[in-house]
């Protein structure tokens, strides 16, 4: 069915961008092959290509590898009918007036402005939206991350946003929101009662959340050797993940009853203090070793990256959750590149049956898994009788495979994000409240690194990281998923 939503124009700047070209057109053209856009044009700026019909050749053969199977000639030229290129540069208020005599053309659509570009650059865009008048009622601005290096400077950039934009008309992205599996969360946790008197200190003993890559830095090393693993995935992805999974049920789906929740429980984290922070966080830096089954160069020996780089490519880390639900339970994250294996899932570890009556079989607590990636699941372990005339016990598992389960192709998480920009809908968004409660749990992981002469620990390419990280958790008699 045709959806019904008002017409838009979505203007993305950085138009030739790594993002725009693997994420974003991917998206949309996915969107518009189920017949999901409603009516509107999409706007692609950049400095470099001189008109349409240049930048759409230039840019097809990395669209079309990225959509595999999926791209077709037909519907790729009808979904290009909607794309218009134009030539701007971020830092000319006149180049501003030509977009705005573009968007005149369609008055009353809502304006959709999203900047795939370095943060430096938002204040001046926002500046020159403001000054060409574009920034209409109905408008909106989508925020990539990274949002700023640390509180300060993201504050600096909600503020500089925040002059021209309401928060109501502001986006910021966390793509793993985005993500089917993490919504599924909220439809098991919320849609189902068998959950919630089971999701609390008394029946869980510990939460894992891992988010691993084979991949290592690739050409991003300009940005990720002044990054690091902290900023890029612990401060956003891995605690809105923690929000997900251990928020109250908020009254409605509504999206400040979701993130007022999720808000609650970034403020709730324990402070690490001096102690914690040098045994409940481990960060790593890969070494040479190998990946996907080809040798791997070590962190330093990337092209872009310093020599001596202090810069960490995993964490590992232990929190706690103050409130009555969680106190006294682990939340164990961990987030690395080059590592082992592509993975991000959710392990809660039940405790153990307070008393077997099966004599010394082995009892494997239950176990709930939601894989994110790859192959989305819910995977819950469980004990059972084995066939056969004596009573054994063991482990098995009821598996929810969301490809079989609903025979369909999953939407990518920006399929999912740009059509909430479009429809209007904030619950997937970080707030900036949310953002500032994420910094100022980081931050003094950030400033501890900073002042300790010890650098990352190494671990080698195409393992699960330092032995830090499994000692963090044998430390109180657990170990990580893959390890049991
Ligand atoms: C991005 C990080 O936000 O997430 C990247 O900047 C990382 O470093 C990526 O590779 C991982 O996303 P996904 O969806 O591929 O797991």
């Amino acid at each position: 069915m045709k959806a019904t939503y008002p017409p838009f124009d979505m203007v993305l700047f950085g138009g030739t961008g790594d993002l725009v070209i693997r994420k974003l057109l991917p998206a949309l053209y996915h969107l518009h092959r189920g017949n999901k856009l409603p009516e509107g044009r999409i706007v692609c700026l950049g400095r470099s290509q001189p008109d349409t019909a240049t930048y759409l050749e230039k840019i097809r053969p990395q669209v079309e590898d990225y959509l595999g199977t999926f791209f077709a000639l037909d519907i790729w030229e009808a979904f290009t009918q909607r794309i218009d290129f134009l030539q701007l540069d971020v830092e000319n208020p006149g180049d501003f007036q030509s977009l705005g005599k573009l968007l005149d053309k369609h008055p009353g659509r809502a304006r959709i402005f999203y900047l795939s570009t370095s943060p430096d650059l938002f204040a001046g865009v926002c500046q020159n939206i403001a000054a060409a008048k574009l920034n209409l009622g109905n408008s909106r601005v989508v925020l990539e991350k990274p949002l700023g290096h640390d509180l300060d400077s993201s504050n600096q950039i909600n503020d500089t946003v925040g002059a021209y934009f309401t928060e109501q008309q502001i986006y910021r992205i966390d793509h793993y929101l985005g993500k089917e599996p993490v919504q599924n969360l909220l439809a098991l946790r919320f849609g189902n009662t068998f959950l919630e008197p089971l999701w609390r200190r008394e029946w869980i003993s510990d939460v894992q959340i891992t988010v691993t890559e084979q991949v290592g830095v690739e050409s991003r090393a300009a940005f990720y050797d002044h990054t690091g693993a902290l900023r890029d995935m612990v401060q956003n992805h891995l605690l809105q993940l923690l929000c997900i999974v251990a928020m109250e049920p908020p009254a409605s789906i509504n999206a400040d009853a979701v993130r007022d929740e999720k808000l609650k429980v970034l403020r709730s984290l324990k402070p690490l203090d001096q102690e914690g922070l040098l045994t409940k966080v481990v960060r790593g830096q890969y070494r040479a070793g190998a990946a996907e089954g080809k040798p791997a160069d070590g962190y330093q020996d990337e092209p872009g990256v310093a020599p001596h780089s202090r810069t960490e490519t995993f964490v590992a880390l232990k929190t706690e959750i103050s409130s009555w639900r969680w106190a006294g339970v682990p939340f164990y994250l961990r987030t690395g590149k080059r590592m082992s294996e592509r993975l991000a899932e959710i392990v809660v570890n039940f405790r153990k049956v307070p008393h077997s009556i099966f004599g010394r079989q082995p009892m494997t607590p239950n176990r709930l898994v939601i894989r994110l990636q790859p192959n989305e699941s819910v995977r819950l372990h469980l004990m059972a009788k084995q066939p056969g005339d004596q009573m054994r016990l063991r482990p098995v598992f009821l598996d929810l495979d969301f490809k079989e389960v609903f025979e369909s192709r999953s939407p990518e998480a920006y399929e999912r994000l740009l059509m909430d920009v479009i429809r209007g809908d904030l619950s997937l968004f970080v707030r900036r409240d949310e953002q500032i409660a994420a910094w100022k749990w980081v931050e003094p992981i950030l400033e501890a690194w900073e002042s300790n002469p010890e650098g990352p620990k190494p671990y080698t390419a195409g393992t699960w990281g330092p032995a830090a990280s499994s000692a963090l958790l044998s430390r109180d008699g657990l170990c990580w998923h893959e390890e049991a």
